[in-house]
């Protein structure tokens, strides 16, 4: 149906649109699409000084539900929405249900999420509720919402959009096309946070997909960091039991392992990981310094290059951009815990004045 209030005024098209000629779509393809992708790569100053290269931040938190998960999530609901079906299943640390939920609510499926009980951050799981998603909390951790999630879709009629779906991956490897398309080239070094893996994955498809077409000169080194409670990459064992504050990674037994060391070694790149201490003064310095708020998972990039800086490991003068993965509004505890006592005045200028230290 051609939209009446449609007059052309130029808006980013979304993903699917945007990329359309690199992704696994066709005419026949219902787009269902909240125009996410088009995110703000931002420039950081002070983090450029502070680390000694040219830093540049990925801001994923302007995505429609507030992560990165949109761009893949396009692709995911189109998909299931061209093969008929009714409804979709996920686990998830809050952001993919977040996601999953609204997306399909926009296709007319019904959406179903898992997520381990108590350990998702408040905001997310609004979200799923908001959008009406049949919420199960599992008492279980995220490993333990995606086995049964596997479990569900292959013996049940619901598709599973976890990032298990190879669409979710071609959606999310869009990030690395827009770094491309505005720095003229691929950077030096691409860093960020690993929980499932899927998103290094797909950045790694995206920038080799980039290359292989002459589109970029180079390939980065992608460096991926996991919280230190919850490194099963890099402690090269599955962890049973995974603890860290940064609850979007907690995560012990990542879908996309293989992949994701295919990344780190063909990149020459590496996968690492930060302690939650790390995460949590990262999370602080780039809302304060940078003016971008994101939530704890989100800053393990920053935290890993400030720990390699600190260890001398990191090199200098180079292009590198750290995907800030997630909004901070949708976890908010982690700056209100540190906020101490709110100052509270009467309606009065002489004391508003004082309190502020204006003179
Ligand atoms: N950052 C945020 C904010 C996330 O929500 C996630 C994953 C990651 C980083 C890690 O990305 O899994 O592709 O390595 N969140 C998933 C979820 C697991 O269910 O929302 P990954």
């Amino acid at each position: 149906m051609a939209l009446f209030g449609n007059k052309g005024v130029h808006q980013w098209r979304g993903v699917i649109d945007e990329y359309r000629k690199w992704l696994p779509v066709s005419d026949a393809t219902p787009v269902i699409s909240l125009r996410e992708g088009g995110t703000p790569l931002v420039h950081a100053l002070y983090l450029s000084k502070l680390l000694g290269n040219e830093i540049w931040l990925k801001v994923e938190g302007t995505n429609p539900t507030g992560s990165f998960k949109d761009r893949g999530m396009t692709m995911a609901i189109s998909k299931a929405a061209e093969s008929g079906a009714k409804a979709v299943i996920c686990a998830s640390t809050g952001n993919t249900s977040a996601s999953a939920a609204a997306y399909a609510t926009k296709a007319g499926m019904k959406p179903v999420v898992l997520v381990p009980e108590g350990k998702i951050a408040m905001g997310k799981l609004a979200q799923a509720i908001a959008h009406g998603a049949t919420l199960l909390q599992v008492k279980g951790n995220f490993d333990d919402c995606l086995t049964l999630a596997r479990q569900l879709s292959d013996n049940y009629p619901v598709a599973l959009v976890n990032s298990v779906n190879p669409y979710r991956i071609e959606g999310q490897k869009t990030a690395a096309f827009e770094v491309v398309d505005m720095l003229h080239e691929a950077p030096d070094i691409h860093v960020m946070p690993v929980g499932n893996a899927g998103n290094i994955t797909a950045y790694w498809q995206g920038y080799q997909e980039y290359y292989k077409a002459k589109i970029s000169k180079q390939l980065p080194m992608m460096w991926g960091f996991q919280a230190a409670g919850a490194a099963p990459i890099v402690k090269r064992k599955i962890i049973k039991n995974p603890e860290t504050i940064a609850t979007a990674i907690r995560i012990g037994n990542p879908a996309s392992w293989d992949q994701a060391v295919i990344a780190q070694v063909a990149s020459k790149g590496l996968i690492d990981s930060v302690t939650d201490k790390e995460i949590l003064s990262a999370y602080r310095l780039v809302a304060a310094k940078e003016g971008i708020f994101v939530e704890p998972s989100s800053a393990a990039g920053l935290a890993g290059l400030i720990k390699k800086k600190a260890q001398r490991k990191l090199p200098k003068d180079k292009v590198i951009v750290i995907t800030v993965t997630g909004n901070g509004l949708k976890d908010v505890q982690w700056v209100l815990n540190g906020a101490g006592k709110p100052i509270v005045i009467p309606v009065d200028l002489k004391r508003a004045a004082k309190v502020i230290g204006l003179k």
